[in-house]
């Protein structure tokens, strides 16, 4: 796996085409309300927009993208709810696998897996275990994940891994915890987005958002498309990434 610079430890290469993508897929319920539909109608409509943003990301040449499914908290919601998404989850991984792999997609799952149905959890590991040669593109998708679960995850099993670090936690430092990230082996998302008109994170990637340009729009999740990612990516275009250096810096080193 290859070594990512920490944003905030140097200066990251930085692309026209972001290189990870890490959406925030938001406003299912609303897109469905506005149609007199039942909420499960926007989340399978969801899934079209998955396939076809997935498609399209690939084709632009971004290397990652990260989509997050299910948060930690969205267990709050009405059971019949949470059931329906974790059926749609597993009917979207037997039903897209096969595409995935012959279109060069590696598929990755994050989150606490382990409040699952086991049924769930053998297919992802049935589908994260696929080797794709020479893939395009990763996609990681996050399914009961939240970012304070990650970062304390990490730390839990660097202390027991490294006993040493735990006797002497000054030694603990960035490079010691990013390998026990869920993220691990991934570059830092360059860009965010979040549809459905909300400006949060929501637990998202806490920690690997640190320096990531941040994209909000109002459009719901099932009307996401590629002109939808490209005015996104236009907008990522737009911005000057100084990583805390300033702008004077940034042209001198162009
Ligand atoms: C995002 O859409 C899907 C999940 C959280 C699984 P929502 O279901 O949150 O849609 P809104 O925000 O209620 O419109
Ligand atoms: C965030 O959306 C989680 C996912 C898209 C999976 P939510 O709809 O759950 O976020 P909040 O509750 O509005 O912050
Ligand atoms: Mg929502």
């Amino acid at each position: 796996m290859p070594v990512f610079t920490s944003s905030t430890v140097g200066l990251p290469d930085v692309r026209e085409v972001p290189r990870h993508v890490a959406i925030i897929m938001d406003g299912n319920g609303r897109w469905a309300t506005s149609r007199l539909l039942p909420r499960v109608a926007g989340h399978a409509k969801g899934v079209e927009a998955v396939r076809n943003t997935v498609e399209a990301c690939a084709r632009r040449g971004v290397e990652f993208l990260t989509l997050f499914a299910f948060s930690s908290e969205n267990w709050r919601r009405p059971p019949d709810e949470v059931s329906l998404l974790m059926r749609l989850f597993m009917t979207a991984l037997q039903r897209e696998l096969a595409g995935l792999t012959e279109n060069g997609i590696r598929l990755r799952v994050v989150g606490d897996l382990s409040a699952f149905e086991p049924r769930i959890r053998e297919l992802v590991e049935v589908a994260t275990a696929r080797p794709v040669p020479a893939a395009r593109m990763t996609l990681t998708v996050a399914a009961n994940y939240g970012g304070r679960w990650d970062i304390l995850q990490a730390m839990r099993r660097l202390l027991v891994e490294r006993p040493d670090l735990a006797a002497d936690p000054r030694l603990i430092d960035e490079a010691a915890l990013e390998p026990f990230l869920a993220m691990a082996g991934c570059p830092e998302p360059d860009l965010f987005i979040r549809t459905g008109g909300e400006q949060r994170i929501s637990n998202f990637l806490l920690w690997q958002l640190a320096y990531t340009e941040l994209y909000f729009t109002d459009t719901f999740w099932p009307d996401f498309d590629a002109a939808a990612l490209d005015k996104a990516i236009l907008s990522y275009r737009s911005r000057e990434r100084r990583f805390g250096q300033t702008s004077a810096q940034i042209a001198a080193s162009a």
